[in-house]
């Protein structure tokens, strides 16, 4: 049987945090979807669109392409678009003890309402503290992001 899994977000923008929990999937499963989906409680810096072009662009940088899909979903709810294309995994980063309380209530939800079951993987602890909150800000103040995200963002966010 094919293992389908999910790596669901916001990716707004993508991170190097991000891209070591992809890598990982795609040790793990046959095929990994990575989804971009628009979260309404967070103020958006990138068009889905964009954030689509530099995941596909990061991936194809870190020469993890061969079985990543990227996509954007925004027709309701992310189990569907499980169901959709078969599967049956959804998997979160986890960096800190706030990420898994979080994270718990969504796992349990996604579970109860399409059986669909949530790894947690761990990234790199170099990669522990990044997000794309605190890349937003560091580039909208003007700062270096190149330690954060794939150069493909930082030449976007900066043009480095
Ligand atoms: O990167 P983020 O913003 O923390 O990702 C959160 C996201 C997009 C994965 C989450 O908001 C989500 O799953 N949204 C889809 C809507 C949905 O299915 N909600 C019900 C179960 S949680």
């Amino acid at each position: 049987m094919r293992r389908i899994a999910v790596v669901p977000g916001s990716f707004d923008p993508v991170t190097l945090g991000h891209m070591d929990v992809i890598a990982r999937a795609t040790k793990l499963f046959d095929e990994v979807h990575v989804v971009v989906v628009h979260n309404p409680d967070k103020h958006a810096l990138l068009p889905i669109a964009q954030r689509v072009t530099l995941i596909e662009e990061a991936i194809e940088e870190a020469g993890i392409s061969e079985n990543v899909v990227v996509s954007s979903w925004s027709m309701g709810l992310l189990v569907d678009y499980c169901t959709d294309v078969g599967a049956t995994v959804l998997i979160k980063g986890i960096r800190t003890q706030l990420d898994i309380t979080y994270e718990t209530p969504m796992a349990m939800v996604n579970r109860n309402l399409a059986g669909i079951e949530t790894v947690f993987l761990m990234p790199e602890p170099g990669h522990s503290y990044v997000s794309s909150s605190l890349v937003r800000q560091v580039a909208s103040l003007g700062g270096d992001v190149r330690p954060y995200v794939p150069h493909v963002v930082a030449k976007y966010l900066q043009g480095a």
